[in-house]
């Protein structure tokens, strides 16, 4: 079928970006279909580190085309930001980007969206989700109320003032209820003008994606669907409440950019070889200690959004064998293993107990999550993991019986290794869009 989607199978973060720029040399088409700039994907090109919020990390790849889909919620400030960065550097031509395709149907992050994220964080005090403040929730919220602005709203000026006083009218009584800064007239006048340009700003990338996929598909051409965040953070199998307000799984491809299921093709699900996780939740394997606090500093774990410091902590097969099954996941790509060598003896989660029971399957109520313990079984240790690599052979053995553990105990094969951050530092063992 020759397209794949490639999700994180944990709390996000899992090196989805430069895994997304390995693969993009092969497929035609890169395309995001949920979430926003919530996101942050690093890519590393001849040392110059680019991190991508809301364009496909395809986009570093000059010849292949970018959609934002319709599952996405966009922030048109970020989006121009990063166009007019990527022009910059000559990779796309801000007047005519051919090659960036906005769907039309995506939802806008309005100004509002952000300041109600913020100010819903500061009342909810300890009980917060640690969102990324972007509006990202707000946002969804409207569109499932049936209030949102859509790209095809914001290319017309008459429109964009209609949704954006009833959104204001909307936000302002949250605001208010939560002791929050109310908008005055004035500065709605303002956020309307501003989004008015915007909207022409964006109109030449604005498109029917679906419709630009489904003919790209019939032609033969190859297609990538970049997920965001991770399993865990879905918004109906993650660990609800703390999670995004997006469905990050593999399924939501389909819905997300207007393409049928049975087009999508292999799943790739992208893991770290340990576990972080931004913002509050349960993380069984979490390791509050100083190997905790090594992993982090070695790792480079603080967030690319938000710079905040990521939470670390062990392997988790239990959640890594749930994200199998509900992404239905046919491909492993694992990332960082380099960041384990010389970190000694390796503990990986092969079961929870709860109460003295073993749990058969990962719970959904958190409560649960939160008290059970997590059963381990160890690993030695490795040391010197080769920068590059041409066969798993090179490894040591230690981290070759880690890897084999892992793929035999989620039954799934593993087709992609990462050794370090920059591109070319992967080995790629099946091909995936084959
Ligand atoms: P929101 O998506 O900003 O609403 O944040 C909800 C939760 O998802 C918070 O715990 C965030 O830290 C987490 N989150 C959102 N986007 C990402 C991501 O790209 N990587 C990791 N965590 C994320």
């Amino acid at each position: 079928m020759g397209n794949v989607v490639c999700i994180g199978a944990q709390w996000g973060d899992e090196g989805k970006g430069r895994i997304v720029d390995k693969l993009s040399e092969q497929a035609d088409i890169v395309v995001r279909f949920h979430g926003g700039n919530n996101a942050g994907h690093t890519v590393i090109v001849d040392g110059i580190r680019t991190v991508l919020h809301l364009v496909p990390s395809g986009v570093l790849h000059k010849d292949k085309v970018c959609i934002i889909g319709s599952g996405c919620v966009v922030d048109p400030e970020v989006l121009i930001q990063e166009m007019e960065m990527l022009a910059a550097r000559g990779l796309i031509d801000m007047a005519s980007p051919a090659r960036l395709v906005l769907s039309d149907q995506a939802h806008v992050i309005l100004p509002f969206h952000k300041r109600v994220d913020k100010a819903r964080e500061t009342a909810r005090g300890a009980g917060k989700i640690g969102t990324t403040g972007r509006g990202i929730g707000p946002a969804y919220e409207d569109k499932a109320a049936r209030r949102g602005l859509r790209v095809h709203d914001l290319i017309h000026p008459a429109r964009v003032s209609e949704a954006v006083r009833t959104g204001v009218m909307y936000a302002n009584s949250v605001l208010e209820a939560l002791g929050a800064e109310v908008y005055t007239g004035g500065e709605l006048e303002q956020m309307i003008t501003r989004l008015q340009e915007q909207g022409q700003k964006l109109k030449p990338c604005v498109d029917d994606c679906g419709a630009r996929i489904a003919d790209a598909i019939a032609e033969g051409k190859r297609v990538l669907f970049e997920g965001a965040q991770g399993t865990l953070l879905d918004l109906d199998h993650g660990t609800y409440p703390y999670v995004t307000s997006s469905n990050c799984l593999a399924a939501h491809a389909s819905v997300g950019s207007g393409v049928g299921p049975h087009q999508l093709g292999r799943v790739l699900g992208v893991l770290k070889a340990y576990s972080t996780r931004v913002g509050e939740g349960p993380f069984p394997t979490e390791l509050n200690d100083d190997r905790g606090e090594a992993l982090r500093q070695k790792g480079g774990e603080f967030g690319a959004t938000t710079g905040r410091p990521r939470r670390t902590g062990w392997l988790d097969l239990v959640a890594l064998a749930y994200a199998v099954r509900i992404n239905g996941i046919t491909d492993l790509a694992i990332t960082k293993l380099d960041i384990l060598a010389g970190y000694g003896d390796l503990e990986v989660c092969v079961g929870y107990e709860l109460d003295g029971v073993m749990l058969r399957n990962f719970p959904h109520d958190i409560q649960q999550l939160q008290a059970v313990k997590p059963v381990y079984q160890t690993f030695p240790g490795f040391s010197d993991v080769p920068e590059r690599l041409d066969s798993l052979d090179q490894l040591p053995a230690g981290a070759q019986a880690y890897l084999r553990f892992i793929a035999e105990r989620l039954g799934v094969r593993l087709s992609i290794v990462g050794v370090g951050p920059g591109r070319g530092q992967e080995l790629v063992l099946n091909d995936v869009l084959a």
